[in-house]
């Protein structure tokens, strides 16, 4: 058996002794620009990534890297504010252990944001994720199954959960925010891509691109957890408009649409089912 079983049971029990009685049910994984939600949950406890043991640690700016659990209502989650990518060097495997880890803690839900290029949608759009392309060279399930987690082959038709991806619809409905629906490409980076990548992603039935969220969510489908994605169109994808891609672009259109995503996710998080 493969050492990730006994590895998610420490690195969860670790957990559980900075968060008291603290039971999280829905998980979030906060994109680029996008993290301060987490600091809007209430009686929060956090937990720095570097004190959990086997958490991979972030190198990204803007990515604070801990834990916060905290109640949204009735509701608690756990949030984990920053996550690592695939071009930080971490294998696939490596970086879908907090999302495991957090499954292990007990939650069954997730909402999983990211920055991403837009192919059709402008920037400061929210998009509901209704599917993946993977387009990384590395698959989280890769190498030996532990029946444990899941299935060595498991099921991804419905990786975007329809009845979450519903009720997000039905969030920006009663609040007056118009929310797309896309195709989400998942690629290595870090460079952004070339315009000839994007026009292929397009051909590809793609309405996003962007550099995470796929690992998570095939590693959330095998441990059988539900997931809603959310992508912020921070810009054009590259060749869409005149100007180079930057990073300050893309933090920048976040943090402006930070506060209808407050908004949006907490509207959201009030309606899904209890677990
Ligand atoms: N491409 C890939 N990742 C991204 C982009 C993009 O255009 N914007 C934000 N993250």
């Amino acid at each position: 058996m493969s050492k990730t079983f006994d590895n998610l049971q420490e690195s969860a029990a670790a957990i559980r002794t900075r968060i008291g009685s603290r039971a999280p049910t829905v998980g979030l994984i906060l994109g680029s620009g996008l993290g301060a939600y987490a600091d809007t949950l209430e009686d929060a406890a956090a937990v720095d990534y570097s004190a959990i043991p086997n958490f991979p640690v972030s190198t990204v700016e803007g990515h604070a890297g801990r834990l916060l659990v905290g109640n949204k209502g009735n509701t608690c989650c756990a949030a984990l504010q920053g996550r690592v990518h695939f071009y930080e060097g971490h294998d696939a495997r490596t970086l879908v252990f907090p999302l495991r880890t957090l499954i292990t803690l007990g939650v069954k839900t997730f909402i999983i944001t990211n920055a991403a290029g837009g192919i059709g949608h402008d920037p400061g759009t929210l998009m509901v994720i209704s599917d993946h392309i993977n387009m990384f060279p590395d698959h989280p399930l890769r190498g030996e199954n532990d029946k444990r987690l899941g299935p060595r082959f498991p099921d991804m038709t419905n990786a975007y959960h329809p009845e979450l991806q519903a009720i997000a619809h039905k969030a920006g409905k009663s609040l007056g925010v118009e929310l797309a629906s896309g195709v989400y490409a998942g690629l290595a980076g870090p460079s952004y891509e070339t315009p000839a990548e994007i026009r292929m992603l397009r051909t590809m039935g793609a309405s996003a691109a962007g550099m995470s969220t796929v690992p998570e969510v095939i590693a959330a489908n095998h441990m059988g957890a539900r997931v809603l994605g959310i992508s912020c169109i921070t810009n054009k994808a590259a060749g869409l408009s005149d100007q180079p891609l930057s990073h300050e672009e893309v933090t920048e259109t976040a943090k402006q649409v930070h506060s209808t995503f407050i908004r949006l996710l907490d509207t959201i998080i009030k309606d899904l089912p209890s677990a």
